[in-house]
């Protein structure tokens, strides 16, 4: 079986790929990746000991790649993308050639490939803010920043492909995903490496911004349910109940490195919009049998671990 990773060597790409080389010995693993600066083919250096690993470094704007990446590939797991929300103030045509016409491009592709299954990740901010309760996966999309309008511009492709071509494409909407690996960007993992480089943690605004929070192993586990047990033409949330502010999360980062969180929280001009709060129901995962397994608390000493260890990466971060 070939099984074609868009984003194989990014963050939950290369968690997918863990994931892949456990679950499915013997087929053919293709990381499929531009190696942006949020990718990083040591990413999949664990799984690569375990089994060989296909690298193409290339672009999924780029047809003809796209076609012979997926030729003969029974599964497409798509997850590359322009990835954090703060760029896309700055740079939002890039989030659109990526997230917008990357996805169309393959798509494309997989239509005259045949490939028979194809999951494309997706991201509950679409939903755009739920101040209170939860959307379900037939809720209003009403995405309010430049990355997650190219990531529902995405979805309005998949949309038309499923109606005009009955295309086998399954959508999943995801809560924030943490865990190692993760380019300090986002807020678990540029906390940390602020702390451990002696700066303090930029809180944007008051910090009361609220998010959802699920493990990246958690997120593998509940995208190859979903390829498993999920309907074709559908769309599944997948998240947890863990929810903090912003100010939480910097809180907890503080107290596991033993810093007084007084002296070393900055609050810093807020996003140009930044929604308060996303909430999403799991009815509809939890009813193929997955849940999460994992909590930021479990999980922040060995995610701290890491960074301590392979830090030295992100030469360039913040
Ligand atoms: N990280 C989260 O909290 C989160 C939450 C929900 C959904 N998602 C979605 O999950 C997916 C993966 O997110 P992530 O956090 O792992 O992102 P990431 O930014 O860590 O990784 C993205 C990967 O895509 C690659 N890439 C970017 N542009 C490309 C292009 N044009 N062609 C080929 N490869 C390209 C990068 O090199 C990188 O390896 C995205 O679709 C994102 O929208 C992420």
């Amino acid at each position: 079986m070939k099984i074609v990773v868009t984003g194989g060597a990014g963050f939950l790409g290369s968690h997918l790929v863990d994931l892949l080389v456990e679950t499915h010995p013997g087929a053919q693993i293709v990381v499929f990746d531009k190696l942006t600066y949020a990718g990083d083919l040591r990413n999949v250096e664990d799984a690569e000991k375990k089994t060989k690993i296909d690298v193409v470094i290339g672009d999924i704007c780029d047809q003809s790649l796209c076609r012979r990446t997926l030729s003969k590939a029974e599964l497409l797991i798509h997850t590359a993308a322009e990835s954090h929300v703060d760029n896309s103030f700055g740079n939002s045509l890039e989030f659109t050639m990526t997230n917008v016409l990357g996805t169309h491009v393959l798509l494309e592709a997989c239509r005259y490939e045949n490939v028979p299954r194809i999951l494309h990740v997706s991201t509950d901010e679409v939903y755009g803010e739920i101040p209170v309760g939860v959307a379900n996966e037939s809720s209003r999309i009403a995405p309010s920043n430049p990355y997650s309008a190219s990531k529902a511009a995405a979805e309005m492709i998949v949309s038309g492909y499923w109606k005009s071509y009955k295309a086998p494409i399954t959508m999943v909407r995801g809560n924030n995903i943490f865990g190692t690996r993760q380019y300090p960007e986002k807020i678990i993992p540029i906390f940390i490496m602020k702390l451990l480089n002696g700066q303090k943690l930029p809180v944007h605004g008051d910090g009361k911004h609220r998010r959802h929070y699920i493990a990246a192993s958690d997120a593998a586990a509940a995208i190859m349910t979903v390829v498993a047990k999920g309907e074709v033409m559908s769309t599944y949330n997948f998240g947890s109940e863990e929810e903090y502010s912003n100010l939480e999360i910097a809180h907890m980062i503080c107290a596991a490195l033993g810093y007084d969180p007084k002296e070393w929280i900055d609050h810093v001009p807020d996003r140009p919009y930044n929604d308060i709060r996303y909430g999403v129901t799991l009815d509809r995962i939890k009813s193929l049998g997955w849940a999460p397994k994992k909590s930021v608390m479990s999980e922040l000493p060995s995610i701290i671990a890491w960074y301590k260890q392979n830090g030295f990466r992100y030469s360039g971060f913040g």
